[in-house]
């Protein structure tokens, strides 16, 4: 694992992908999975997000009860709701600075773990910092679009924790929880 900084607070990534590990269009997630985007609320509350612009842009709107941090090369970017930085170190700054304070606008207490949110550059950018990924695996059948990094398989041991069968109304999809083998 190579890491740049030492981290005070675990890093944890939640990703969808499908079984070409594409995660999106470039703009928006292809399939719409209420049960899974539930979940994903659940999980993240009360934790600070590093995410790429693209992705906070398609997300449209800052996600409450959680520190919303925004990668840009831009100097002058600014969108309310959001913490803008610079560099991957500076997200992780931001994210001890938010843990630390307790500066949780929601009831919900302060979970001591940040989330690498996504995109694929973000994703590429922090995978190395995660030792766990939450990792939502959907069966449709799409080639093009944007990729989540390829993982070394056996860095990872694999856990699958619950499985959805397709219905007319939703692919197949699972949860799985990967766990970093040192
Ligand atoms: N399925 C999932 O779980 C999931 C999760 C998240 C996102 N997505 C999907 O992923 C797609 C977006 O991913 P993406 O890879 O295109 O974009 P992204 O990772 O969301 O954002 C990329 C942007 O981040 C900034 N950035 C990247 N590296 C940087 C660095 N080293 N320093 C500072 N800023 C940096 C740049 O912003 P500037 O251009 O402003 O400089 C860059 O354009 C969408 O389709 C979205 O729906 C899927």
């Amino acid at each position: 694992m190579i890491a740049k900084i030492d981290l005070k607070f675990p890093m944890e990534c939640v990703v969808a992908l499908n079984q070409h590990r594409i995660i999106g269009d470039g703009n928006k997630l292809l399939w719409h999975l209420p049960g899974d985007l539930k979940r994903l609320k659940s999980m993240t509350m009360g934790a600070p997000l590093i995410m790429g612009r693209k992705t906070w842009e398609s997300i449209g709107r800052p996600l409450p009860g959680r520190a919303n941090i925004v990668l840009t090369r831009s100097k002058s970017y600014n969108m309310s709701g959001s913490i803008v930085v610079n560099s991957f170190d500076n997200a992780i700054r931001k994210a001890d600075e938010w843990i630390e304070n307790e500066n949780c606008n929601s009831k919900e207490i302060t979970q001591k773990k940040i989330y690498l949110f996504g995109g694929a550059e973000i994703y590429k950018l922090g995978i190395d910092y995660c030792d766990v990924i939450q990792m939502t695996k959907v069966h449709i059948n799409i080639n093009k679009g944007t990729k989540f990094p390829e993982l070394n398989d056996k860095d990872w041991k694999k856990t699958k924790l619950q499985q959805f069968n397709k219905t007319l109304d939703f692919p197949e999809f699972s949860y799985w929880r990967y766990q970093r083998v040192f």
